[in-house]
C-alpha cells in the first residue's frame, strides 16, 4: 500500500508495524525540480548506493532508520516523522555556499580544516508584497503559486538558511551572506538546543567523517575520491522518538571528486550541469560499484 509518493521515491506500508519500504524511482530531479528526467535502471544503482552507505553508518553505530534491503529497488526502514530540514556538512566551500561566503570563491576550492555544518528549512518562505506578512509553505504549494515559466516570483525563498541563536531559529535567504539585520522571519525551533547539538555532534559530523574516510580509500583513474559536501535528512523514529538519519544518502546527496578535482565529479551535479543522460547513468553505476568497498571500510 502506497503511503506517499515524492519526486524520487515511493513510501510503501510494510507488513511489519512501524516499518516502511522506501522504493526508489528511475527519476532524477534538479534545480528545485524544474529539471526532471527518467533514466531506466538508475533506481537500482541509487538503491545499491544507499544500501552501501547505510550499512557502513550502522556498523559505525550511527543511528539510522535503515533495517535492510527488500529488493534491488526497495529498502526496509524504520518509519519516521521527518524533520523538514536539509542538514548539510561541508569539507570544501563550493556550490551555493559561495553565495553566502563569496570571499571563499576561487579556482581552487577552499578546504575547511573543521567541518562546516548548516541547516536549511524545506518549507519555502514567502514575504510581502506577495503575502501580507512572511509565511512558510510547502515547496510544492509555493511552486504552484509562484513559479511561472521556470522563474520564481520575487519574494520567494526556497530552502532558506536557518540561523540559530540562543535556541531561536531565524530564516534567511540562502543566496546572499547571512546578515542578522536581514532576517526573513522567525520560525519555530524544530529541535531544542540539546537535540541540535546531538544532531551536529552525533549525527552530521560522524556521518560525514565515516563517508569521507571510506571515499578516501577508493582509488579511481582520477585519484582517490574526496567527499566535498553532503546533505542528509533526519527524522524521529516513530517506535521510540529517537533522532536518526532517514530518507536516503545516495549519489544525489553529495559532491564526490576523484583527486579533489571538480572537473572529475561523479555525482548528481553532472545531471544538473546538463551532461548526457547516458553519461549520468554510467557514473551512477560506477558509484554503486565503488561504494561496494564501504563494506570493507
Ligand atoms: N524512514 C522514513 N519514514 C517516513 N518517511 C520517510 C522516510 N524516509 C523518507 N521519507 C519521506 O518520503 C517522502 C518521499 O521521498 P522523496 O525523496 O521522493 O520526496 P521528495 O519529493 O524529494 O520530497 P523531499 O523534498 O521531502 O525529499 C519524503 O517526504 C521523505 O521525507
Ligand atoms: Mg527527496
Amino acid at each position: 500500500m502506497l503511503i506517499t509518493e515524492g519526486k524520487t521515491k515511493r513510501i510503501l506500508a510494510s507488513a511489519t508495524p512501524q516499518e516502511v519500504l522506501l522504493e526508489t524511482k528511475d527519476d532524477l530531479t534538479g534545480g528545485d525540480a524544474a529539471k526532471r528526467e527518467t533514466i531506466a535502471g538508475i533506481a537500482v544503482h541509487k538503491t545499491a548506493q544507499a544500501r552501501h552507505v547505510f550499512e557502513l553508518l550502522n556498523r559505525r553505530g550511527i543511528p539510522t532508520a535503515y533495517l535492510g534491503a527488500e529488493s534491488p529497488v526497495r529498502l526496509r526502514c524504520a518509519a519516521c516523522t521527518m524533520l523538514p530540514l536539509e542538514l548539510v556538512t561541508r569539507r570544501y566551500a563550493w556550490g551555493s555556499y559561495l553565495k553566502r561566503d563569496p570571499a571563499l570563491a576561487g579556482s581552487k576550492p577552499h578546504r575547511f580544516a573543521e567541518l562546516k555544518t548548516e541547516f536549511f528549512h524545506k518549507h519555502a518562505c514567502v514575504v510581502p508584497p506577495l503575502v501580507p506578512k512572511p509565511v512558510q509553505m510547502d515547496e510544492g504549494k509555493a511552486r504552484e503559486l509562484y513559479l511561472k515559466g521556470g522563474v520564481w516570483a520575487d519574494g520567494v525563498y526556497t530552502d532558506p538558511f536557518i540561523r540559530i541563536e540562543k535556541g531561536r531559529w531565524y530564516l534567511h535567504s540562502a543566496k546572499v551572506p547571512v546578515d542578522p539585520a536581514r532576517t526573513l522571519m522567525e520560525t519555530p525551533a524544530l529541535l531544542n538546543p540539546e537535540e541540535t547539538e546531538f544532531l551536529i555532534r552525533r549525527i552530521m559530523i560522524p556521518v560525514f567523517e565515516a563517508l569521507e574516510q571510506a571515499w578516501a580509500k577508493v582509488e579511481t583513474a582520477g585519484g582517490r575520491v574526496a567527499l566535498v559536501d553532503l546533505k542528509i535528512e533526519c527524522g524521529r523514529r516513530q517506535r521510540d522518538g529517537k533522532l536518526v538519519v532517514a530518507d536516503v544518502v545516495d549519489n544525489d546527496s553529495w559532491r564526490i571528486w576523484p583527486g579533489a578535482d571538480p572537473a572529475r565529479q561523479l555525482d548528481k551535479q553532472l545531471f544538473r550541469d546538463g551532461h548526457a543522460l547516458s553519461e549520468v547513468a554510467e557514473k551512477y553505476e560506477l558509484v554503486a560499484r565503488l561504494t561496494e568497498s564501504f563494506a570493507r571500510s
